[in-house]
């Protein structure tokens, strides 16, 4: 698992001024599986594709592999950190100033 890369993408992309910067989609780090053999989403931020728009997407809230969002209510987990601890919740999609954003919402 890579996650010293996860982390260093994280912190540059929540450096000030940095935010509206386009991040390259889909991830550069791959997903993993887990122990089930479910490939798990990791703990980043993405702008992609949705319904036509550009959105900022979290990484679970994608399609493996491609640079779109996945649709509102779909499931999502991804990972929290290197110990295997995973995050589970449902995409919810939230629009402020015309700006989407689509997170993985804890249910
Ligand atoms: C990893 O995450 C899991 C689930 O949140 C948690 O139980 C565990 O303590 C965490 N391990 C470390 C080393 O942070």
């Amino acid at each position: 698992m890579q996650f010293t890369a996860a982390l260093l993408t994280v912190a540059l992309a929540l450096a000030p001024g940095t935010l509206a910067a386009p991040a390259p989609a889909p991830a550069p780090e791959p997903w993993t599986k887990d122990a089930a053999g479910v490939w798990v989403a990791n703990n980043n931020w993405w702008n992609v594709n949705y319904k036509g728009k550009e959105i900022r997407a979290h990484e679970s809230c994608t399609w493996q592999g491609q640079p779109n969002a996945r649709d509102p209510g779909t499931r999502c987990t991804y990972w929290t950190n290197a110990s295997g601890g995973q995050f589970h919740g449902n995409c919810l999609y939230a629009e402020q100033n015309g700006k989407g954003t689509m997170s993985c919402f804890r249910l």
